[in-house]
């Protein structure tokens, strides 16, 4: 993996904190991104850069910091739930922040770094999505109620289609994926998955990503996920 470039959003925590300690574990040069620094910084030869996904001048800063740079792998990480769930909860507002952060963000950090996935090899963009946005499996098992959260993933799902489609002739692969169940601040103490676990598997699916397989939804085991 010498040489190769990770780009990681939301890594201050959960998730995005574990890609970029393993990323950088593996020898990848691993570009950090969060709205701040995190308690403690990271771990040697991780690179620290600012970004809020939900700010399209903070998306546009970051790509003028990296213009010229290849970049091999894209992880749209960084995400948010409401504070309540529920019918009767729903906020507009907040309804709308949760899906500039979840759906927005991504599409716009992607279209901001395509020169740099352009550059790099067998490009990947990786929308860590959820089962929860899925419309066939997302109510099997799951009493989640928060709307703004289910349907930013399953638009973040459409974006990450019509992505596929839009960056095929960069060679660029995109793919969302479901991490399972996960121990974080968002996943909760209850969450099935450490998050060693849950990251170790994305980083293989990644890894194993081909152009073929562009658009599609996986999860963290590798089955596919029905939309
Ligand atoms: N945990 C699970 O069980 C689970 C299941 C399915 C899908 N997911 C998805 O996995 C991803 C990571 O989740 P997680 O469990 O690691 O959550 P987490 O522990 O709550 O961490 C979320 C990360 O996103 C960042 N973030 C939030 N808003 C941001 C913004 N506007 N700009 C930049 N960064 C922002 C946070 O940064 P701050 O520290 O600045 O807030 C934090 O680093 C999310 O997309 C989530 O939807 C998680």
């Amino acid at each position: 993996m010498a040489g190769k470039t990770v780009l990681v959003t939301g890594a201050g925590r959960g998730l995005g904190r574990e890609l970029a300690r393993q990323y950088a574990a593996g020898g990848w040069q691993v570009i950090a991104c969060g709205r701040g620094l995190p308690a403690g910084g990271f771990e040697t030869g991780i690179e620290f850069l600012p970004l809020d996904v939900a700010e399209p001048a903070s998306i546009s800063m970051l790509a003028a910091q990296l213009a010229g740079r290849p970049l091999d792998v894209l992880v749209n990480n960084a995400g948010v739930r409401s504070r309540g769930a529920g019918l009767h909860c729903l906020e507009p507002d907040e309804f709308l922040d949760v899906l500039r952060i979840n759906t927005l963000g991504p599409v716009l950090v992607t279209r901001a770094l395509r020169a740099n996935l352009r550059l790099g090899r067998d490009p990947v963009v990786a929308n860590i999505g959820s089962r929860a946005g899925s419309m066939a499996e997302g109510l099997l098992d799951d009493d989640d109620d928060d709307y703004a959260y289910r349907c930013s993933k399953a638009a973040l799902n459409m974006a990450t289609v019509q992505l596929a489609r839009d960056l095929q002739p960069d060679g660029v692969t995109v793919l969302s994926l479901h991490p399972g169940w996960v121990k974080t601040d968002m996943g909760g103490d209850d969450a099935v998955l450490p998050v060693e676990e849950s990251t170790r598997a994305l980083r293989t699916i990644i890894a194993a990503a081909k152009p073929e397989c562009s658009g599609a939804f996986l999860a963290f085991d590798g089955r596919e996920v029905r939309w």
